[in-house]
């Protein structure tokens, strides 16, 4: 099994599928590398493949106040990756084949952390890593139990400040999503 530095090397110097030719950064991954809670995006947008972090643009702010309501923060209790790692052009959904080439740096991730919980960002990440006919209306906030791991899936924070009518929806999935925390990764709460 490669390290956390040789996976990340690897990613930095992918070039599996076209997006390499396009992007400015890879956005290999954000946060606490011991963290039971795993959050997965879709692919970087223009900010993130300027910076070379996950959720920095106006969707990230979102996240950010999101997960401080539930006493999460991207550096210190979480991980946040994407599903691929580098931008698809003018943030076009990353195709099924950009997805396949990528996905191992995720599954890499994932068996480096072992999480216990993970909450997929959007309906491209919950179709991926929780099934292909995920319907992201009728099933956000809901928990799907894979090989020992607690699924479920958010609005994307884009999809929320597209349409703000969702946000109490996902007020109500962030309280679910805390309680499950502190059951079930409790450790979460004592990292200072
Ligand atoms: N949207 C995503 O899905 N991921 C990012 O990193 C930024 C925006």
């Amino acid at each position: 099994m490669m390290s956390w530095s040789e996976l990340e090397k690897a990613c930095l110097d992918c070039t599996k599928c076209a997006l390499y030719e396009t992007r400015t950064n890879v956005v290999f991954g954000v946060g606490n590398k011991n963290a039971e809670v795993l959050l997965v995006g879709e692919g970087p947008g223009e900010q993130e493949d300027l910076k070379g972090e996950p959720f920095v643009g106006r969707a990230g702010q979102l996240l950010d106040d999101m997960l401080k309501i539930i006493n999460l923060d991207r550096k210190r209790n979480i991980y946040i990756a994407n599903i691929v790692k580098c931008r698809p052009p003018k943030n076009r959904d990353p195709l099924n084949t950009e997805q396949d080439a990528c996905i191992d740096y995720l599954r890499g991730q994932f068996r480096l952390l072992k999480p216990k919980i993970v909450v997929c960002l959007g309906r491209i990440a919950a179709m991926r890593l929780i099934g292909e006919n995920f319907k992201i209306t009728q099933e956000h906030g809901k928990w799907f139990e894979k090989d020992g791991v607690q699924f479920m899936a958010l609005y994307h924070p884009a999809a929320l400040l597209r349409d703000p009518r969702r946000r109490p929806e996902t007020f109500v999935d962030l309280k679910e999503l805390e309680r499950v925390i502190r059951e079930t990764a409790p450790g979460t709460y004592l990292i200072p």
